[in-house]
């Protein structure tokens, strides 16, 4: 079976001191959220969508998802977790104790603030989850990326022709992830808070999948404008 998991477990600290997450502000007059789950709960291929958000808004969530008009036979909202990859976890979870998990599941994890993944993104996901085992989506580097160890000082300057930015989703078989993930030390979950680089870390190959400029994560209040003036050009 094919899962879709959206990460909504977050409070949203850097959007600043808002009486809501940011994945329930609006855009365009519709909650954030409310894009993101459509645009799974709408492609055909994924069987199930798994919302987690934090635990004391799961009726908020399914009551908001409801009446924003979403199909809510083939999604379901349950509690995330601490960090993003307990969120993931849960997700895997999930799926065990209420339908199966064995070598052919496999997992779509998005972040619920990017509204803005096509369809496009999440079939080529599919594609090459299946083909290769695990994937990501990325754009590439457009800025030089300079590293710096200590804050101060360039430590290295990489190969822009190498480089990529990271987006949602990120797929990859749910019980590889469950094995990888449970083999970690809880200090290496600390520094691991991306699903994709447990793969890395744990020598398995990654497929790129091309993401889209405009597929961007709304992190910060300037975001919420950025994501008004998209939506005008749609
Ligand atoms: N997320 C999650 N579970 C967590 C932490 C984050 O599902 N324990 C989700 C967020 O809800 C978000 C996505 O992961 O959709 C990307 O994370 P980020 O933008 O960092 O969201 P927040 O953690 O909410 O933001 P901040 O770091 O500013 O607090």
């Amino acid at each position: 079976m094919i899962f879709g998991a959206i990460l909504a477990g977050g409070v949203g600290t850097r959007m600043g001191n808002s009486e809501k997450p940011k994945q329930y502000m609006l855009v365009g007059g519709k909650p954030i959220i409310a894009y993101t789950v459509e645009a799974f709960s709408c492609c055909s291929k994924i069987d199930i969508t798994i919302v987690l958000c934090p635990n004391d808004w799961v009726a908020y969530t399914n009551d908001l998802l409801t009446s924003n008009g979403i199909d809510m036979n083939k999604v379901v909202v349950t509690a995330g977790g601490t960090m993003r990859n307990d969120t993931i976890m849960n997700a895997v979870n999930y799926i065990e104790e209420h339908y199966e998990l064995n070598d052919d599941t496999v997992i779509l994890t998005h972040d619920a603030v990017r509204p803005f993944v096509t369809e496009r993104i999440i079939e080529d996901n599919i594609n090459t989850v299946m083909k290769y085992g695990a994937c990501d989506t990325v754009i590439a580097a457009t800025d030089t990326i300079v590293e710096s160890t200590n804050g101060k000082v360039i430590t290295n300057i990489p190969d822009r022709a190498y480089l990529y930015q990271g987006q949602t989703p990120q797929s990859f078989k749910a019980k590889a992830f469950k094995e990888l993930y449970s083999s970690l030390t809880e200090q290496e979950k600390e520094v691991l808070t991306d699903a994709a680089k447990v793969f890395v870390l744990k020598g398995q190959a990654v497929n790129l999948v091309r993401g889209e400029t405009y597929n961007i994560k709304i992190t910060y209040p300037s975001d919420l404008q950025l994501a008004e003036s998209l939506l005008g050009d749609n």
